[in-house]
């Protein structure tokens, strides 16, 4: 994404006929002007997304080197207090509702009604049921989750700090932070939840 936004700005700044070498932080501030220039809010998609926060500012500045330890070791704390749990204390929903969820790609783009909730599309980067005959391969295969490492509270409450913010555990994950960013909401985070844990859902069968 960042070597687009300096070719992006490259571009421009050669056709300004600019003849001194900008740093990178320059040409990203550019490049973010342009583009907030040029797009505006619609549907799901605001413009505002492309702000990095703390979080991804960091990662984006370790994208060609490894992040040391200490820094991943704040980010993941900082991170980990961020994470809201059910007001009913209850970790799992439905997870027929949920497995809709994880399937849905639907969510922060334009022609997505802001009224309607957003998918997970947990598929395109996780395998989850046997049925499945597509998915992607970027995660690790969920299926079996619960029946591998347990059905137990532990593993319920990790199930949905991941979900939360899967940030927690893996500084720079390329996983979204479907509740720190507002994505799912807390009952689908729930059936989602359930659909990892509970000992009925196909992930477990
Ligand atoms: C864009 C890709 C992507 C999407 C979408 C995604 N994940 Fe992940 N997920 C990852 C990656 C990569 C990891 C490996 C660890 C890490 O980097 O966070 C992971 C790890 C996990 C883990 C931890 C596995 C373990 O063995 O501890 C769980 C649980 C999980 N994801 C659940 C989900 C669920 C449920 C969804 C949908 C709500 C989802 N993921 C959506 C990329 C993704």
């Amino acid at each position: 994404m960042k070597i687009k936004l300096i070719a992006l700005s490259a571009t421009a700044l050669l056709a300004a006929g600019c003849a001194t070498t900008p740093s990178d932080d320059e040409y990203y501030a550019k490049a973010v002007s342009l583009m907030k220039a040029g797009f505006t809010d619609r549907g799901q998609a605001k413009v505002d997304r492309i702000d990095q926060d703390r979080l991804q500012k960091l990662c984006s500045s370790y994208e060609s080197s490894p992040i040391p330890k200490d820094v991943a070791a704040q980010i993941e704390k900082e991170q980990l207090a961020t994470i809201k749990y059910p007001a009913d204390g209850k970790f799992l929903g439905d997870h027929k509702k949920g497995e809709r969820i994880a399937q849905s790609g639907r969510g922060g783009q334009y022609n997505d009604d802001p009224k309607q909730p957003s998918g997970a599309n947990c598929y395109a980067c996780h395998q989850l049921t046997k049925e499945e005959v597509s998915y992607g391969t970027i995660g690790p295969s969920l299926y079996h989750f619960a029946k591998l490492r347990g059905y137990g509270p532990e593993i319920q409450k990790y199930a949905w700090n991941k979900v939360y913010n899967s940030h927690a555990f893996a500084a720079c994950s390329s996983m979204p932070r479907f509740g720190h960013r507002g994505i799912l909401t807390e009952e689908q985070i729930k059936d989602v939840v359930a659909l990892l844990m509970d000992p009925n859902s196909p992930v477990n069968k």
